[in-house]
């Protein structure tokens, strides 16, 4: 079997820059901030970073709201502390990729302040610009935005509807004007140039819309993962996922593909396989990868866990390659949507860390860090501030209780996030911060953090899980999950209890040895004919075998 790609073997960590260390004191978290850390996270075993945006941004809907994509933003450092970070993650053997929001600039962009001061002005065609219906003020049809509401923002000055398929201040571009064109993708290459190892697209798949602005068809069903009442009522289908964009993933591909060593690229897009595998592009030549929000909204059943693993595998098949996550700045912390259970936070972990396909692992997931409930008047996020989202999203507003700071120690203010003790930072810290944190877990063999480098470390050393095949076993307990990992005749079974009970099932690999476990992670036994599993346990057995005694 041909080795597989960097990006396929690597396990990314999400860094969200603001929040992760503050070196300058000013209560933000800073590049320097990062480069300071860079030890712990060559500790974690982790390959590859993942920045939230760094560039500069009125910060309204913090940073995905770009006002220049050829610099850094002032509050996070220069650029020099970019190259140097940069330069420092390289030579940990830990790659870099960069968030790029092609879909959207902030309205306080100077494109877009041009562009808003009269129909005539050059730049006006760079955004998408019309009439509304009647002759009145009434949005040009009926496109919702993602977040809730009218997609089409009233221009009082030039009398004219601009489209925003997120927040009113993120007007999107007009990226069938081939300067947008242009512009952007020389500002891909600047970054690529500069030696970063790929992006993260931000909600790509809302690129182009319907040139003839037809109405969206209505749904009365909740489209999957969409956090949000935008889809309520109606079905993207000229919003998203046009040929258009799935073209211009193709054309962003070539251009990463012109570099060496690899660059990679990882897309946002909602819901499931079924929905965003045509970004992969029609011969694997669109995005590297594709984010699973389907597998990140599962309850904790085994059930649907295997029924949306499965989903994506007959999909997403080889030489396609699956992408999973639990958490991101976006939602509420996993390990809380999970009833702030460690055991079913660890066993979850262990199941992103063990399938045929890329983990992103989200900063703090590793320490177990909760959501935060953030007090109504202290929250930033401008969605948890807009009506519409007054509808909490499970038990918490918006999106800032998964943006709260670093926990590094037991400093009750600011848990080490600034370098001094007394600040206080942009957002509160947790209040088990002085529990839940770096210092507290990293000499401590039964916390979350040694169990999570334990798992990285072990994952390393088996191409079967790295880079194998995966293939589910039938179990007669339903909640249990078992598949196995394989590389020629290396294999791994991996097995899950989802049951707040102990079970026992029969082994199909009788001589297999026990060689990690969520409970137990140093262990080396010899199997036998039944195995064990404890409340949550999640175990590791490795065999080496040709033939396939328990092929479904
Ligand atoms: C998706 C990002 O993850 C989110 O944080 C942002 O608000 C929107 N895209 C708009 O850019």
């Amino acid at each position: 079997m041909k080795n597989k790609k960097w990006w396929q073997k690597a396990v990314f960590y999400q860094i969200y820059p603001r929040s992760f260390a503050d070196s300058s004191n000013n209560g933000i978290g800073d590049l320097q901030g990062i480069i300071k850390q860079l030890d712990y996270l060559q500790e974690l075993g982790i390959d590859a970073i993942w920045l939230s945006p760094i560039f500069p941004s009125p910060q309204e809907d913090y940073g995905y709201d770009v006002s220049d994509y050829g610099t850094i933003n002032s509050e996070y450092g220069t650029m020099a502390d970019f190259d140097e970070l940069l330069e420092k993650t390289h030579s940990l053997g830990i790659k870099i990729i960069l968030d790029m929001v092609l879909n959207h600039t902030s309205d306080q962009h100077p494109w877009f302040l041009e562009a808003r001061t009269d129909r005539d002005n050059p730049k006006r065609e760079w955004y998408i610009w019309k009439n509304g219906r009647n002759k009145r003020k009434k949005p040009p049809n009926n496109w919702k935005s993602i977040i809730g509401g009218s997609a089409w923002e009233w221009d009082k000055k030039t009398q004219q509807f601009y489209l925003h398929q997120f927040l009113p201040c993120q007007p999107d571009l007009n990226w069938r004007n081939n300067e947008v064109q242009e512009t952007m993708f020389n500002y891909l290459r600047f970054w690529l140039d500069k030696g970063i190892d790929g992006f993260r697209l931000d909600i790509i798949h809302t690129l182009f819309e319907d040139s003839g602005f037809r109405d969206n068809p209505r749904s009365w069903r909740l489209l999957p993962s969409a956090n949000s009442t935008a889809y309520l009522f109606q079905k993207p289908k000229y919003t998203s996922f046009l040929g258009e964009t799935i073209n211009m993933c193709t054309r962003i591909r070539k251009l990463i593909d012109s570099y060496t060593p690899e660059r990679m690229l990882v897309g946002e897009a909602t819901g499931g396989p079924r929905i965003f595998h045509s970004l992969y592009g029609k011969d694997n030549d669109g995005l590297n990868l594709v984010f699973n929000y389907k597998f990140r909204d599962q309850p904790f059943s085994a059930k649907k866990f295997k029924e949306t693993i499965q989903e994506t595998e007959n999909i997403l098949s080889e030489p396609l390659w699956p992408c999973y996550f639990f958490s991101n700045h976006d939602k509420a912390r996993m390990i809380s949507r999970y009833r702030n259970d460690e055991k079913k936070s660890k066993l979850l972990l262990f199941l992103l860390l063990t399938l045929r396909g890329t983990p992103f692992i989200y900063y703090g997931e590793e320490l177990g860090m909760h959501q935060v409930k953030i007090p109504k008047q202290s929250l930033r996020d401008p969605i948890a501030n807009l009506q519409v989202m007054r509808i909490p999203i499970g038990k918490f507003f918006g999106r800032d209780g998964c943006r709260t700071p670093m926990q590094w120690t037991s400093s009750t203010r600011n848990a080490g996030f600034s370098s001094d003790p007394n600040t206080d930072p942009w957002l509160p810290v947790a209040k088990n911060s002085p529990i839940i944190n770096v210092e507290k877990q990293k000499n401590d063999g039964k916390s979350m953090l040694t169990f999570f480098k334990r798992l990285i470390q072990f994952r390393k050393t088996k191409r079967a899980l790295t880079q194998g095949s995966l293939k589910f076993f039938p179990v007669s307990n339903r909640n249990c999950l078992i598949f196995e990992r394989r590389v020629e005749t290396e294999r791994i079974l991996v097995l899950l209890n989802f049951n707040k009970k102990g079970i026992q099932i029969s082994n199909p690999y009788p001589s297999a040895t026990k060689v990690f476990s969520t409970l137990n992670l140093d262990i080396s036994l010899k199997t036998d004919r039944l195995v064990s599993l404890h409340p949550f346990e999640g175990l590791l057995l490795s065999y080496k075998g040709k033939n396939n005694i328990y092929a479904q």
